[in-house]
């Protein structure tokens, strides 16, 4: 089969490296030559280290390098029999893709959108074949977690589920599937325990440290709370409150000031070299932001 990702950011090349890693031929587009050179040069990292693991051989690497094909247009979609969207978290824009991809897509072909909480039922309506679109959610880094949430709209076909179940276990990974309403499961979960840590620092309950501290040794969670914000992108995190707080209408959901002015001020995490934490590329050291050192 044929799968076209659109998007080539961190989820969309983490994307293309599984479905080529397990012998699918991936078109993978981007508006942005650039973008697109960067993504191959990630996933050409990623399966050095994969290889340096042992965890693949040399020529799994060589053939899911082989498998993925850059564009900058939407001319390979018209052989896919399924399209992943990772474009940026952003409604307009994830709109305005379906409608050009429902356009030019082959009939049958499966639209499935990475979207972390935009309603599958509003992508699916800008569509003539909302039956055939569906969630198909993959969490960061995607070629190390196991998960898949696959989110249902509305009108999605129970055929339609199983094909995306079926091909989630085909990359060997697990699939979890869930219905469309704000934040799916992942993130009605995870944002209010976020958003909750970044509270609690805003209120002088713990210092940031102590608070990623509890997390990570009291519930075994490999990252802190706030060192996860920083690594999912706080633009990302609080977008994805704003959905759960729009969609829910419960103040619960209400993204912390900090959390908006850090937005604000372009802290945004690992993206941009600072939120929480200050970012070296390369380094895995964690080095606190002056902002919150005590
Ligand atoms: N590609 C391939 N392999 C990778 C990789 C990548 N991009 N990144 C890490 N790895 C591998 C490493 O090679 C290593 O493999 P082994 O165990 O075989 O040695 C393993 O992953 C662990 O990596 P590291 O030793 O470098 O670092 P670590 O132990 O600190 O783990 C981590 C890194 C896997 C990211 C870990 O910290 C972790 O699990 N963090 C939490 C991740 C998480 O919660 N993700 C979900 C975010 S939410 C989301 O994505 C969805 C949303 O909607 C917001």
């Amino acid at each position: 089969m044929i799968v076209s990702v659109i998007g080539a950011g961190t989820m969309g090349n983490g994307i293309a490296h599984v479905f080529a890693q397990h012998g699918f031929t991936v078109n993978l587009i981007d508006v942005s030559a650039a973008q697109l050179e960067k993504a191959i040069a990630t996933i050409g990292k990623n399966l050095d280290r994969q290889v340096s693991k042992a965890a693949i051989t040399e020529e799994i690497k060589n053939n899911t390098l082989a498998n993925i094909t850059t564009h900058t247009g939407f001319e390979g979609i018209g052989n896919s029999g399924l399209v992943v969207e990772a474009a940026t978290e952003n409604t307009e824009l994830k709109l305005n893709i379906f409608k050009q991809i429902d356009a030019v897509a082959p009939a049958g072909c499966i639209l499935a959108t990475n979207t972390s909480s935009i309603s599958i039922t509003k992508i699916a309506s800008v569509t003539g074949r909302p039956e055939s679109v569906i969630g198909m959610h993959f969490m960061n880094p995607v070629p190390v977690m196991k998960l898949v949430e696959i989110i249902n709209g509305y009108a999605t076909d129970k055929k339609v589920t199983e094909t995306i179940v079926a091909l989630s276990k085909q990359l060997n990974k697990v699939p979890c599937v869930v219905n469309d309403y704000p934040g799916f499961i992942a993130n009605r979960i995870l944002m209010p325990m976020i958003n909750e840590a970044i509270y609690s620092l805003y209120e002088g309950v713990a210092g940031l440290e102590e608070i990623d501290t509890v997390m990570k040794l009291g519930m075994a969670h490999p990252m802190g709370p706030l060192q996860l914000a920083d690594f999912i992108g706080l633009d990302v995190c609080h977008a994805i409150l704003k959905v759960l707080h729009d969609g829910f209408g419960n103040p619960k959901y209400a993204p912390c000031p900090l959390l908006t002015n850090m937005v604000t001020a372009k802290k945004l995490g690992v993206k941009s070299g600072e939120g929480f934490y200050v970012h070296t590329p390369g380094s895995k050291e964690l080095t606190v932001s002056p902002a919150f050192i005590k």
